[in-house]
Order: structure tokens, then sequence, then C-alpha cells
């Protein structure tokens, strides 16, 4: 997602800070900016929308060095990507200058409040409202400004802060977003990934949530929000850039699918409204009205987003009563589908670039049609087209196998359903109890995370077959379609993904020793008829791996093979259930020694026809 580096020490800043930003580009980033200061001078803020060249471009022989710096590559989320949205952001004054990770969840109620009193805001950013928050507390002393603003933010934040009136300082502090501080010889560095640092130093100190490290020339105090003094320790690092880079994983795959706990916290964040049983999603605001008129809604996408798309009609169709059709964008674009004015369209792409999805979006708009989409990339060509959105907020997706895109797509789905469901049938009650599960969801992630080294034992015994069937009902029936499209994308295994019900017309005839199938049964209102698809399986050879939900005693005696989920609402299981998916096929390829994040003959984004 977005990188921050800051600086304190003898080099030359704005060289330390600019190859900070480069070692950062491997993240994704639409813009950059870089804030340097000196004492008894202004503070020099240059940002610009693209890439590190452009920033460095603008910057051209500016006499803009210092002794002390921060800078950041943005990642958009609120706001689009433009010069004045990229940070560091500052205050009125210009005198604070930060740079922040993450998304400051109340930022709307604080920026009315901070309106009023006189502030006055120039991006769309919710990370402006720190500086302005920053700037009200402050009288002389950097961290107790940074500490009395924090305690009225909710939210996630890595940040940096920097003061001209209180120069040769930096402030950092976190709560769900990484930041480390990096411990040279008489200098100090920030980075909220240690690739950015590595070069000047291998020691470092990781800010845990609520801890403040107040950074000056004599060296690192560490305090919390009580503004208690903690006694940090440092940790020597033993990596490379590239691994750094990795976050210490071998591919970026693994990264992203362990990533997932905090992935779906941030695609949540701010939208879930437990207490009243909804969302409230403010890139559909403007065409709430229309929704609560169309009688039926079309989903399309390609790929994994497709299989979304699946997902979420049986979500939708099931709590918010809505007729949803889902098709293919590559087959919907080529189609005269019947379309009404009161059909409207769901677009769901991680890239916002996918051209068979962008060209369906196209014929939709022309017919007339309200649309949406769910996209990854602020900004992306399905995010501008599209009439209203919801952003999944997971950062860039490097590996080519989509694995927390689809997760954090489902979560998007889930919040859809809860949003049209309150608009429509659903009760406060019903509403209660699916935002209760969606809130509980990244823990349970988290859980089924834990089980990566079971898993990777099963990988070990299964990498050699050529052959595999995953099967589900209901809601995992897309997953079993997921599943098996993650093992062949990037392990080049013959995968076929079936409803649980349609094996004995056809698949079945293929079952043998050698072709092992993967069962998705959790205990849900379709589970003894998954037992029974699983029985007639085994009655004819086959072995089985199954998902089972935690506690499943019955599914144990028919195979030692299973991986265990936690018990959620039926309609969330799939955002558990596709996780071993994730992880089984990403060991078998890697044991088969394929390049797992460019799987042979495919592109992470489809831009051409
Ligand atoms: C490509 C990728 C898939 C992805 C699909 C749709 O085929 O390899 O992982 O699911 O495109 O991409 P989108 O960016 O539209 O979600």
């Amino acid at each position: 997602m977005c990188g921050i580096v800051g600086y304190l020490g003898s080099k030359k800043t704005l060289q330390v800070l600019l190859d900070g930003l480069r070692r950062l580009e491997y993240r994704g980033y639409d813009s950059a900016g870089i804030s340097i200061g000196a004492r008894g001078k202004e503070i020099k803020n240059i940002k610009s929308v693209g890439k590190i060249a452009a920033l460095a471009q603008a910057i051209g022989n500016q006499e803009i060095d210092g002794d002390f710096g921060i800078a950041h590559t943005r990642w958009a989320t609120h706001g689009g990507v433009t010069e004045k949205n990229a940070h560091p952001h500052h205050d009125c004054k210009k005198n604070i200058f930060l740079a922040h990770n993450g998304i400051i969840e109340n930022y709307r109620e604080l920026r009315a409040k901070l309106l009023e009193e006189g502030h006055k805001f120039y991006s769309e950013t919710d990370t402006e409202v720190l500086a302005h928050l920053i700037e009200k507390f402050f009288s002389g002393n950097l961290e107790n400004a940074v500490i009395s603003a924090l305690k009225l933010v909710k939210g996630s934040y890595g940040l940096a802060v920097i003061a001209k009136d209180d120069p040769e300082k930096i402030v950092v502090a976190k709560n769900s977003s990484p930041i480390l501080i990096g411990m040279g010889n008489d200098e100090y560095l920030v980075a909220s990934d240690a690739s950015a640092i590595l070069d000047h130093t291998k020691e470092v100190v990781y800010l845990n949530d609520g801890e403040i490290a107040v950074i000056t020339l004599q060296g690192v105090e560490f305090t919390n929000l009580a503004n208690q003094k903690l006694d940090k320790k440092k940790e020597v690092l033993e990596w490379n850039i590239s691994e750094a880079q990795k976050g210490g994983y071998p591919h970026f795959m693994i990264k992203e699918i362990f990533e997932q706990a905090d992935s779906i916290k941030n695609s949540l964040a701010g939208r879930l409204m437990v207490k009243e049983g909804n969302a409230k999603l403010g890139g559909i605001e403007n065409i709430a009205e229309k929704l609560r008129d169309i009688d039926r809604l079309i989903i399309t996408g390609c790929g994994t987003a497709y299989l979304a798309g699946l997902v979420g009609e049986f979500m939708l169709e099931e709590y918010a009563g809505i007729p949803v059709e889902v098709e293919m964008a590559s087959e919907l674009r080529y189609r005269k589908p019947v379309l009404d004015k009161n059909t409207a369209l769901l677009c769901i792409s991680q890239s916002g670039e996918t051209i068979d999805t962008l060209v369906a979006l196209r014929e939709a708009k022309m017919k007339g049609l309200p649309t949406m989409g769910v996209v990854n990339v602020v900004g992306s060509t399905i995010a501008r087209e599209t009439e209203a959105g919801i952003y999944n907020h997971i950062g860039p997706e490097v590996s080519v196998a989509s694995t927390k895109a689809f997760t954090s797509q489902l979560t998007i789905l889930s919040l859809l359903t809860l949003f049209l469901g309150r608009q429509r049938q659903m009760s406060l009650v019903t509403g209660q109890r699916i935002a209760k599960e969606l809130n509980a969801l990244p823990k349970l992630i988290q859980k089924v995370l834990e089980q990566e080294p079971e898993i990777k034992k099963l990988a070990k015994k299964y990498y050699k077959s050529n052959n595999f069937l995953f099967i589900g009902r209901k809601y995992n029936y897309p997953v079993a379609l997921e599943g098996a499209l993650k093992l062949k994308e990037i392990s080049y295994m013959n995968a076929q993904g079936c409803a649980a019900g349609e094996t004995k017309h056809g698949p079945i005839a293929m079952i043998d020793k050698d072709f092992p199938t993967f069962a998705i049964a959790p205990k849900d209102s379709v589970y003894e008829k998954m037992i029974s698809n699983i029985e007639e399986i085994k009655a004819r050879g086959g072995s089985i791996l199954a998902i089972a939900t935690q506690g499943d005693k019955e599914i144990a005696k028919i195979t030692k093979d299973v991986i265990y989920i936690p018990k959620t609402l039926e309609m969330l299981t799939p955002i558990l259930s596709v996780i071993p998916l994730q992880i089984f096929a990403y060991h078998c390829a890697a044991l088969r020694g394929y390049d797992v994040d460019k799987p042979r003959n495919l592109a992470k984004s489809v831009t051409v026809e």
C-alpha cells in the first residue's frame, strides 16, 4: 500500500529519502512527496503524481536539502490521484507536515469540527485532518500535540510527523499499520517497511500499536499514548532487500495470503455499523435512492472477480431479496441481455482495468443502467467510469494469482448485501447478526492462517498429482471453482471445480485412486448432502481432502486429511474456506518449482483484447 520513509542524520536528507522511496516502489503507488526541514527555515514540501522519477524531476535543481525529513508514496484510498491529495500533508500554518499510512475512520466528524473551528482544508484525504488536529494542540512540543490529537482519532495509522517550530525531530506513531525505526550510527530512519532503510542499517525497533517514538539527534525515546516511557529492544534484520520487500516471505502470493486478516479489517473499516445492523458505503450514497428501486442486479467480472460475483449472487438473493444474475464480462459484452430501467450493473475488478469488464460496463451505461464498481485500484478506469462504487482498500495485489482481492470482494459484497437488504426486507436483528459476524472475521481468518503448516503437509502429499477435483455446494460451490482456478493458474495441475451435486452427472467418471478431490464441507445447510457426495467419491476409490467446521468429528471418520475452519455465518464461510485452498495451491506450485508470482501465459491485468 502506501510507503513512508523518514530521516534524521548527517547524510544528504533528500538523497536518503528519494532512495528509500525507490526501495518502496514495488508496493505500487500513484503519487509521491517529500518534506524536508532545517533549523530556522521553512519546511520545503514537494509532491507529484506518478513515479518517483517524476518527483525527482519536480525537485529538479531546487535547493531543498535539510537536516530532517519525511517522504511518502501514496496509493489512493480517500480522494483521487492528484498532487493536492499526495502526502506529506500540512496544517494551515505550514508548520506541521506528516506522512500517513492507514485510514482515519472518523475523519468526516473530525473534519467538520475543525472546519467549524476555522481550519482550511485543501485536499480530499482523510489524512489531512491529522495535520490540522495536531496543529490545534501544538504549543511548541510536537510529541505532546501528536499524542493529544491521536487520542481523538479512530482508525489505523503508521505516522511520521515533523514541525518547523520543533525542528530536528521526527515523531512516529502506530496503530494497525506497520512502522519501524532504523537505528544507525548517529542517524535515525523511519520506514513503513524495512526494505526502505536496509542500505543504511539493519538494526531496527518495531513500534507496537499505541506506541510513539520521538526521534532527535540525542536518540530515540519510546512512549505510549498515556505518555509512559517504554524500554524497547532493537532487533537485527537478516533480510536482504528482495526478502524485505516480500516481508520476509519467499513470494508475494504467500505474503498477500497472510495479509488477509488485516486487509479484511481495512475493507470493513469505517463501514460496518454493528448496532444499526447496516453498512455505511459512502461511495454509493449518490445512487442510494435509485438502488432502492431496482428489481434486478447483474454482476459481472472476469476470473476470480467473476467467481466472487457468484457468491455475491447467493448473498444478495438470500438476504436482500434482489434477483441477481452473474455473467462473465467476456460473454456479457457480446450478448443482448434483456435490460430494463430497474436493472443495475455491478462490475467487480481488482485492477479496474480489465478490458472485458470495462467494455461490458460501457455497454450497460449506453443502455442507461445505473452502474457500480467494486474495485481495488483507486482512480482506475472502471472506478472512474462507474457511477458509484466501493473500494476494497487492501493495498496493491502484486502476485498474478488473486487472493486477498477475492476475500475482500466477498467482504464488500456482504456489506452491499447488508445495505441493500436493510433498504428492503432485512430486519434489524438479521442485519445486526451479519454485521457482528463480519466484525469477527479478521480474528477467524487469523485462526485459519495459523494452520498453514498442516496445509503445507497436505501439499507435500499431493503436489505430484496430475489431476484434482474441487467440490462444494451453495455458498461453497464458487469456492470450489476458485480453489480449482488457483491450483491450475500457478501449479499447472489439471484442476476442475464442480457443484458437488453435479459430480455424479459427469465428473465422477474421472475418479480413481490417482484423482484426489478437495471437498469444501462446512457445517451448513447443505452439510448432509455434501457428506453423501463425499461418500460417493470414496466408494469409487478417490481420496478426499476436506475443509470442515471446527469440531466436526463425523468428517474425520471419512478422511484423515481435514483442514478445520472456525464457525461463522453460512454466507460468510467462503471468506474462510477459500484460504486453505489458496495456501494449498501456493505450496503445490512452490514444491513443483514454478514461478508462483508470475505464472506462465497469465497477466495480472488483462487490458488488451
Ligand atoms: C486476470 C488475473 C486474475 C483476475 C482477472 C480479473 O486474469 O490473472 O487473477 O482475477 O484478470 O482481473 P480484475 O483486475 O478485473 O479483477
